[in-house]
C-alpha cells in the first residue's frame, strides 16, 4: 500500500491517503512537544521506537478483543490503519497520580487511589486541551452519552490488558492517554498510538521514570528509556 496525498499533520505524527478510501497511513516522527507545544524538541529514533511499541500492543489490544485502528506495520515508521473520524476527545486513565492531576488537586505524585480515575479532555491547542466532564462533552456535540459510555467501558477493558502488559515487564503503568473514533461502520475503534510519549511508565524494581517525564522535566537518557520500554516488551 503506497502513500497518497498528505492529510494532517500532528505533533508527533503525519497521515496520508491511501487508494483505498477506508485506510490511511500513519507516519511517525521523532517530533516531541510538551507542555501544548511551549517545549520543542526531537527524540532521535522515537518515530521508530513508537511505530514499534504501538504495534506490539496494538497487536496485543486486538488479540484479547478491542477494535483498533490498526491493519499493519508497512515499515520502520509507517502504519497502515483504518480511517475514522476522531472523537474530539482525550481519555485518560490514572492508576497511580501523578502529572497534572497531582498539580491540579494537590495530591503527592506516586499515590494510589483506592479507584481508577477516569479524565475527558476536549483535543483542542489554542484552549489547551481543557479538562471537561461528560456533560460539557455532549452539550459541545463532541460525542453522545451513549457513545462516552461504550468508550470508558472500552477504556476500562483496555486498562485491565495494559495493566497486565507492563505490570509482567516490571513495569507500573501510571497513567495514559487515548483516543477513539468511529469508523465507516459507524463502530467506536481505538485510534492513535500507545507508547512512552502517551502513557507514564516507572519500573517497578527502581522507580524511574521509562517515558516522556524525561522530555517533558529534562532527565536525559531520553531514547535509552524508550527502548527499555520496547526491550521488555518485545522480549518473547
Ligand atoms: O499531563 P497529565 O498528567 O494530564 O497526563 C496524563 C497522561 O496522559 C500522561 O501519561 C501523558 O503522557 C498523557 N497525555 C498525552 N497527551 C496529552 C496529555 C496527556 O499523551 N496531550
Amino acid at each position: 500500500m503506497e502513500k497518497r496525498e498528505f492529510i494532517y499533520e500532528g505533533k508527533a505524527k503525519q497521515i496520508y491517503a491511501t487508494d483505498n478510501e477506508n485506510l490511511v497511513i500513519i507516519h511517525y516522527k521523532d517530533d516531541a512537544t510538551a507542555g501544548n507545544g511551549e517545549k520543542k524538541g526531537t527524540i532521535s529514533n522515537k518515530g521508530v521506537i513508537n511505530n514499534e511499541i504501538t504495534t506490539i500492543l496494538f497487536e496485543n489490544l486486538e488479540k484479547n478483543g478491542i477494535r483498533t485502528h490498526f491493519k499493519g506495520k508497512l515499515n520502520d515508521r509507517d502504519q497502515l490503519c483504518e480511517k475514522l473520524e476522531i472523537f474530539p476527545l482525550e481519555v485518560i486513565v490514572r492508576n497511580i497520580i501523578a502529572g497534572s492531576m497531582a498539580k491540579r488537586v494537590g495530591i503527592e505524585e506516586g499515590t494510589k487511589p483506592e479507584n481508577t480515575i477516569f479524565e475527558i479532555c476536549y483535543k483542542n491547542d489554542a484552549f489547551g486541551d481543557p479538562l471537561i466532564n461528560d456533560h460539557h462533552a455532549v452539550a459541545m456535540g463532541l460525542a453522545t452519552y451513549d457513545e462516552l459510555k461504550k468508550i470508558y467501558e472500552i477504556t476500562g477493558k483496555i486498562n485491565t490488558l495494559l495493566l497486565k502488559a507492563f505490570g509482567d515487564e516490571g513495569i507500573d503503568l501510571v497513567d495514559f492517554k487515548i483516543e477513539f473514533g468511529k469508523n465507516a461502520a459507524g463502530e467506536i475503534v481505538l485510534a492513535d498510538e500507545i507508547s512512552p510519549d502517551t502513557c507514564r511508565l516507572w519500573d517497578k524494581a527502581t522507580g524511574q521514570k521509562l517515558d516522556k517525564d524525561r522530555f517533558r522535566r529534562d532527565l536525559g537518557s531520553i531514547e535509552e528509556a524508550y527502548i527499555e520500554i520496547l526491550k521488555r516488551l518485545g522480549a518473547k
